[in-house]
């Protein structure tokens, strides 16, 4: 009886355990922060004056874009769905195909890319030199800006982009409940493997894997294959996040879904081999419902 009282605290430990984390705020320089806010919304840097990072990653959609591609200067269109930023720090490369290390060299790729800002590091210190020269002795003492102080303050306001306290991250430290439906949904999102690959603090960002485990997938733009030249990579991405799921439409990186039923019922089919029964979708639908996290306080902060 001693024996089992001495084990029974490891056990309910052990029980407790979630291969989801919540989300945890970022410690971020408040100041950077809210400067690198201003150049993530500024057009000025974008090669015809109307495009900012905020165009295809809006506050209003989660941090992502509801459009199919996104739109760049001149009109262009993109190939690949926009992404959100919110969280993105948590993600363990940048990119679908990760081609980024990280937020400081991701941004480098919009700046330059003719489809997005069309710009350039010398144009983004142009800009920085005539309307931000306040800005940057303050910040970083010196009234010679460079293009890696631009990087520096972007990044630091994408740090404060965490998406804290979701109905799902409150159940998991228990300081709140789920409805019995929210709950059928996170033990089908375990039971039936969508916790293989979407899992960690962000439910994803934390490996490549493919789409079409089980049966192939047709459509293939900016996968892996693009870096490494390796059959294996042709149907590789990133796994995408899962938070404000709810909020990010459309899905996957070829856009060829608004609906989360059919998202679920794709990654069921093609990645998991498996037809699910609408009560099982609808469940995880519910599931990830609780998955919106608290808008930034940074978005709103002076
Ligand atoms: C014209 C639209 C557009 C603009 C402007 C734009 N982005 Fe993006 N962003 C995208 C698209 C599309 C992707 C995905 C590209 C890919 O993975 O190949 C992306 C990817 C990202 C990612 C990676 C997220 C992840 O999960 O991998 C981050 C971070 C990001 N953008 C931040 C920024 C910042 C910062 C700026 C401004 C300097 C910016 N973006 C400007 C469309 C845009
Ligand atoms: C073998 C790994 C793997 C498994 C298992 C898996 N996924 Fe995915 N999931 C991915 C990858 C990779 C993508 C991106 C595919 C693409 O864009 O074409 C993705 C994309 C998604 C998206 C779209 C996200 C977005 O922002 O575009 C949703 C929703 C999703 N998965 C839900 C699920 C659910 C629900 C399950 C279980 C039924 C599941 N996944 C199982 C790897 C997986």
């Amino acid at each position: 009886m001693r024996k089992l009282l001495l084990i029974l605290p490891i056990f309910l430990f052990a029980l407790r355990y979630e291969p989801i984390t919540p989300l945890q705020p970022i410690k971020y320089n408040k100041q950077k922060a809210l400067f690198g806010k201003k150049l993530f919304f500024d057009t000025t840097f974008s090669a015809d004056g109307t495009i900012s990072c905020a165009s295809c990653h809006s506050p209003q959609y989660g941090g992502a874009d509801p459009r199919d591609v996104s739109v760049g200067v001149y009109g262009r269109l993109g190939n690949i769905q926009s992404p959100t930023v919110y969280n993105a720090v948590y993600n363990f490369r940048q990119f679908w195909n990760g081609r980024a290390l990280d937020l400081k060299e991701q941004i480098k790729g919009p700046i330059n890319n003719p489809k997005e800002m069309g710009s350039s590091p010398q144009k983004v210190v142009e800009v920085l030199q005539q309307k931000y020269l306040a800005d940057i002795s303050r910040i970083y003492h010196t009234d010679k800006p460079t293009f890696e102080m631009f990087q520096d303050a972007v990044a630091e306001f994408e740090k404060a982009l965490v998406s804290v306290d979701s109905k799902f991250d409150k159940w998991l430290r228990n300081e709140g409940n789920l409805t019995k439906q929210e709950l059928q949904g996170y033990y089908n999102f375990k039971k039936l493997g969508c916790i293989t690959c979407h899992n960690g603090a962000n439910m994803g960002g934390n490996s490549f894997q493919k789409i079409g485990v089980i049966h192939k997938a047709k459509d293939r733009v900016g996968d892996r294959y693009e870096i490494t030249h390796r059959n294996d990579d042709k149907f590789v991405y990133k796994v995408p996040s899962l938070r404000n799921i709810t909020q990010t439409a459309p899905y996957f990186h070829d856009a060829s879904t608004k609906e989360l039923f059919v998202a679920i019922n794709k990654m069921a089919y093609y990645n998991l081999g498996l037809s699910l029964t609408d009560q099982q979708i609808e469940s995880i639908i519910a599931f990830f419902k609780t998955l919106t996290g608290k808008r930034p306080e940074i978005l709103d902060a002076k």
